[in-house]
């Protein structure tokens, strides 16, 4: 029986339950009030006919007595009225009870023993009647009965009445209950359900959807997550396995993240991975009564994230979120992502101090420009030194809880806020394999020889087993570095230092993003022209050409270079001006940092500067969007964009670029791509440019958007080949390859004495 059938008939028999016990309760009542109400007036009636029959009786005038009772007993409602002497024998009866009936015989007994007259409801012949006994009396003794009949059929019709108001009232509630049982399972159960169906269809056919349309109904929402989590899977499964089958096709050997999975699972065994940075993955922070989940503007993030969901290792990072410490259990543990847990993310709390200290101060004040050829002078104090140090030892301190018992663990550190890490794990755990992965640019040794603890820095990270660098040109700049600063043999032969017996490889790993989870989110069926009017049209736009820039808000990044590009574009090739709108989406970065803060403003009045000179009511050359935006909320733009600019002044990889280029899965858009990059080295098939020259910028933007068809898409299918090959995977799986193949029993003890 179909679900709803049974629920109406439920509800229909619960429904005329209640009713038929209702009124049964209310037609009792109302034939207790109506018999009540008789009663009395019976009792009315014959106490005033006693008064008047008792001195007839007196008399033995049974003229008289025929008379009275004639008199009252025709009354409505009356069924007639006799007067009976002490033995019973009728004395006198009104007409209309003759030929009707035979009155029963008296109760004389009983009448006579009660005072005020005796009530029964009795049924003569086949009429229900009520009589009312009342003794008649002389000054001594009962001298006879007067007995008052009333008919209480009406009493019955009165109930049947209500019966009936009841069944059709029955029936108004059944009709109305199943009208609205049918719009309810159709409108809460059936069409939800439907959609979602027609949505999982959509997505067994091959068409891409970032959430099942609707249901918002909450009862609803644990069934869809749940749907939506196994279509995922089914979907990364059957994409998996689509293109483990044209690699095997192809004869290409791509890594993918089942091949890295199972590649560790062979050199680590469960939970053995360990990834340490400063930045989490995810944050929680307090948004109104609620907590919101943020993912942080991060390449370092975007990198790591799909390596961790494929091994279930362990993250250790800094909790910065105000509502971190309320997400995580006794350990300060929370698998993550929390819709579909994949791996362990460890917070660890520095105190607002040691941040102070060792992010904002040593980290972006020292290191970051130190290491970044951007023209901003580093600053270093000596109290942000102490905090450096004290946050590396707390951090150290953590991966040893996580690796305690665990045998021959693999510790990947990231970046240039854990320099000292690595020697202090070693120390240690000498039987970890530890490698440190410098995600920014390594400067040249007089550039780097600036910083006061240059040799405690290099000393730190040559505790690793392995350092990785972007380019091959930093490993150069590293151990030159080394070799200014240290007293150290370097091979430069297999690119390695030994140093009191330990011996560290110093590599390129080019980093990159998951390509295949770049490209998706967004159906592939609507046109990247269709999606540019309505993000453009979201900001009040109109513009033909759409061209976009998706960065940190950090000096670095070329962001004024950039926008002083586009207005040399507009001065030169004014045709395009109400034609072609730039959209830099800026996420504000390390703001309580004065030189970011500066530069914040700096971004914006330049923006509105260039704005000013050509701006019209529904067109404007830039539009700056200076909030932290999701993955899903730039994808959109990465396909509407005609061209893409990156103009770093110095950057160690750039994934941004790497991401524009796998998700246009279309083979549409231009890169335009600074030299000053990492990932220059790789996508040369981007519109390469020095961003320093604004002559380059603006004539790099008019290329763009005049290059004729075949060459944008030849270049963007070769960047898109080269993205897919050097994928994520790829970079994960040659660093831990590496660092599992290297042996490190014998030089503990060397280690030890240069310790
Ligand atoms: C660069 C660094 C990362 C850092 C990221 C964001 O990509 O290499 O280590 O996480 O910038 O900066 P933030 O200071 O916000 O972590």
């Amino acid at each position: 029986m179909k679900l709803s059938l049974r629920l109406i008939l439920f509800l229909v028999a619960g429904v005329t339950i209640v009713t038929f016990v209702v009124s049964k309760n209310e037609v009792r009542a109302e034939k207790r009030g109506l018999r009540t109400d008789l009663v009395h007036r019976a009792e009315i009636l014959s106490e005033s006919l006693q008064e008047i029959v008792e001195p007839a009786l007196e008399k033995g005038s049974r003229e008289q007595l025929r008379r009275i009772v004639e008199r009252f007993g025709n009354r409505e409602q009356l069924a007639g009225v006799v007067v009976y002497d002490s033995h019973g024998q009728v004395l006198a009866e009104s007409s209309n009870l003759q030929n009707r009936f035979v009155p029963p015989p008296v109760p004389l007994a009983q009448v006579a023993a009660s005072e005020a007259g005796l009530s029964q409801f009795v049924t003569i012949g086949s009429e229900p009647m009520h009589v009312y006994y009342m003794p008649l009396h002389d000054k001594t003794s009962v001298t006879g009965v007067l007995a008052i009949f009333n008919d209480v059929g009406y009493i019955e019709t009165q109930s049947a009445r209500m019966w009936r108001a009841t069944f059709w009232h029955v029936i108004a509630e059944v009709l109305l209950i199943v009208l609205i049982t049918v719009l309810i399972i159709r409108w809460t159960i059936v069409l939800p359900i439907s959609r979602t169906a027609q949505w999982m269809k959509d997505i067994r056919r091959g068409r891409v959807m970032p959430s099942p349309p609707g249901p918002k109904e909450s009862f609803l929402a644990p069934f869809t997550n749940e749907v939506m989590n196994l279509t995922r899977s089914l979907a990364d499964a059957r994409s998996a396995a689509e293109e483990e089958a044209r690699l095997r096709e192809s004869g290409e050997s791509v890594w993918t993240a089942e091949r890295l999975r199972v590649s560790i699972q062979g050199k680590a065994s469960q939970g053995s991975l360990v990834v340490v940075s400063n930045r989490e993955p995810y944050m929680h922070v307090h948004r109104g009564k609620g907590l919101e989940l943020l993912v942080p503007a991060s390449g370092l993030v975007t990198a790591l994230e799909p390596i961790l969901r494929a091994c279930d290792g362990i993250w250790i990072a800094s909790g910065s979120g105000d509502a971190d410490r309320e997400t995580v259990d006794d350990h300060d543990h929370i698998r993550v992502p929390p819709d579909k847990p994949d791996y362990t993310l460890r917070r660890v709390w520095l105190s607002k101090e040691v941040e102070k200290g060792h992010y904002y101060g040593f980290s972006n004040e020292g290191l970051w420009p130190l290491c970044h050829i951007a023209h901003t002078r580093p600053i270093f104090r000596a109290s942000d030194w102490q905090n450096y140090q004290e946050a590396n030892r707390e951090f150290a301190e953590a991966v040893l809880q996580e690796i305690e018992g665990v045998e021959h663990p693999l510790v990947l550190v990231q970046d240039y806020h854990f320099a000292l890490l690595p020697r202090m794990v070693k120390e240690a755990r000498p039987d970890a394999r530890v490698a440190i992965f410098w995600h920014i640019p390594w400067p040249n040794p007089e550039a780097f020889g600036i910083c006061p603890w240059q040799r405690e820095l290099v000393s730190g990270l040559l505790g690793a087993d392995l350092i990785g660098f972007q380019i091959q040109a930093h490993c150069d700049n590293f151990l030159e570095t080394v070799d200014a600063s240290l007293e150290s043999q370097i091979e430069w032969e297999r690119f390695a230092v030994k140093r009191g017996g330990h011996l560290t490889f110093v590599k390129p790993f080019p980093i990159s993003v998951d390509f295949r989870e770049s490209q998706r989110g967004l159906d592939p069926a609507v046109s990247p022209y269709v999606l540019r009017s309505e993000l453009l049209s979201k900001l009040g736009i109109k513009a033909n050409f759409i061209g976009v820039g998706v960065d940190r808000v950090d000096y670095t990044k070329g962001l004024l270079e950039r926008l002083r590009g586009v207005e040399r574009f507009l001065e030169k090739w004014p045709a395009y001006r109400e034609k072609l709108t730039f959209v830099q989406i800026g996420a504000p970065s390390r703001t309580e940092i004065e030189r970011y803060h500066d530069f914040l403003a700096e971004l914006e009045a330049e923006a509105a500067r260039i704005n000013a000179r050509w701006q019209t009511a529904d067109w404007k050359p830039i539009a700056l969007l200076t909030r932290h935006h999701s993955h899903e909320e730039i994808l959109p733009y990465y396909r509407a964009a005609d061209f893409c600019m990156v103009t770093s002044l110095h950057d160690g990889m750039n994934l941004v670029a790497k991401e524009f280029v796998a998700s246009r899965d279309d083979e549409e858009g231009a890169l335009i791509l600074s030299q000053f990059t990492g990932a220059a080295r790789e996508l040369r098939d981007a519109i390469i440019v020095n961003p320093y020259d604004v002559e380059q910028l603006a004539e790099a933007i008019r290329v763009a958007l005049e290059m004729d068809t075949v060459e944008r898409q030849t270049r963007m299918r070769l960047m898109r080949s080269t993205v897919m090959r050097h994928n994520v995977f790829a970079w994960a799986g040659s660093l831990i390859t590496e660092l599992s193949e290297i042996r490190i029993e014998e030089a503990q003890p060397e280690l030890r004495q240069a310790l």
